[in-house]
């Protein structure tokens, strides 16, 4: 019999349909940025601290760190995925652990969080290698792997890869191809072939198939426009970031009528970065130290680094070095070095539970990702102090 032919044709197409990942509770919280050196914290302050506030990606470190988001109810895990650095006297995320081995890994040691791989579709993955490694997980982690499914947008990075910058959108017509197929090759039971433009495969079948049915989750943070269509059209989770919390609730309202117009459904969710002292003064204190020690040489390397995303392709890094601010502006420079620009919560636990709150509530985002400075006494914190606060709210129950 002639195998089935597939011909991606640009209309969204869901094989066996969107698996459902709610858990009941109506805040789910992610534990990210676990397994890279300085996580989001780019500030000379965490050398003070190496093993709490920068290099806690070390095996021997992060692994506690898994088990114990586990143990206090953490929803799922998501690494940071790069593959250079950004340079700086604190080498920021100049080391960190892959984005296949951390899922791999962490399964074993879990049984109820979620684990995810970020995949850079662009740096020459074929949709097999990923449909049947992140299907193994999938198997060993008994339905709980998922993939962040991102297009790369640093041209340092393809030239790691030996290749020429991909254009902004043209790489988001790939992610579309690579994830149709993807969903095929998770979903067909026999053998089939494909015929797109930038993806062929010919007679693969993949078993054992994925766990959860009808496949593993898939996420996207495009935070372009383009990105934002791709995520609507293709995935069942989708990150965006507001500074305020209205520029949030605007931006996550638009992904769900997106989505709805293609026939689909989103979960909506979000990121910030989190620094949690016993009170608001003492968060204020260590909050200043760290900006009065930003690292100019990392963030200006983290600046080039994403020229190649849509809404930084025009800043000129170099032009403006001697600029207090290098030529990025106070927000820029004060936002990404803590936190990449999501929102920072800096405070006692009481502070953080309502920012917390006030994201999900009024911002509308099902699902936070937190990213500590110090994960070991975040964690700690979100266990004995946040945690109860949320559940008093009724969010975590
Ligand atoms: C929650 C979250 C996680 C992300 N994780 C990664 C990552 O691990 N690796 C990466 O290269 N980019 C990561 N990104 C960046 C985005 O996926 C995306 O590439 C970037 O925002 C550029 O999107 P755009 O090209 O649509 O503007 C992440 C963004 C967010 C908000």
């Amino acid at each position: 019999m002639a195998r089935k032919l597939i011909v991606p044709d640009g209309i969204p197409n869901d094989p066996g349909g969107q698996p459902d990942s709610r858990r009941g509770k109506a805040l789910e919280l992610g534990f990210f940025g676990w397994n890279i050196r300085g996580g989001m914290t780019m500030s000379k302050a965490t050398l003070r601290n190496n093993d709490r506030e920068r290099d806690y990606w070390k095996w021997s470190n992060s692994r506690n760190l898994i088990e114990q988001a586990e143990y206090i109810g953490y929803d799922y895990q998501v690494p940071f995925a790069r593959w250079l650095g950004s340079g700086g006297d604190i080498d920021f995320n100049g080391a960190s652990l892959d984005f296949l081995t951390t899922a791999a890994a962490t399964a074993p040691i879990t049984e109820n969080m979620g684990v995810f791989s970020t995949c850079h579709i662009t740096f020459r993955f074929h949709p097999l290698h990923i449909a049947k490694i992140g299907a193994s997980i999938d198997h060993i982690s008994n339905g709980r792997w998922g993939l962040n499914i991102v297009t790369g947008y640093q041209a340092q990075e393809m030239a790691a890869f030996g290749m020429e910058h991909i254009d902004h959108d043209v790489a988001y017509d790939m992610a579309e191809e690579f994830t149709v197929l993807l969903k095929h090759l998770w979903t067909e039971p026999e053998p089939f072939d494909f015929e797109g433009k930038y993806y062929q495969s010919y007679g693969a079948v993949v078993k054992p198939g994925p766990t959860r049915s009808p496949r593993p989750i898939l996420m996207n943070a495009g935070m372009s426009d383009r990105g934002v269509l791709f995520g609507a059209r293709n995935v069942d989770w989708l990150f965006t970031v507001g500074l305020t919390v209205p520029e949030l609730r605007a931006k996550v309202d638009r992904a769900h009528s997106l989505a709805e117009s293609f026939g689909r459904s989103i979960r909506a969710a979000t990121m910030c970065w989190v620094v949690a002292e016993a009170t608001d003064e003492l968060a204020a204190e260590k909050f200043a130290e760290l900006q009065s020690e930003i690292d100019r040489e990392a963030l200006l390397g983290y600046a080039r680094q994403l020229g190649g995303m849509e809404m930084y392709k025009d800043r000129d890094v170099d032009a403006l070095s001697q600029d207090p601010y290098a030529g990025l502006g106070k927000e820029f420079y004060e936002g990404y070095s803590h936190g990449f620009m999501s929102p920072q919560l800096v405070g006692s636990p009481e502070t953080i539970a309502e920012k917390l709150r006030e994201l999900n509530q009024e911002g509308g985002a099902e699902s936070i990702l937190t990213c500590f400075l110090d994960p070991q006494k975040g964690l700690h914190a979100m266990q004995d102090d946040i945690f109860p606060i949320l559940e008093k709210m009724g969010l975590r129950g």
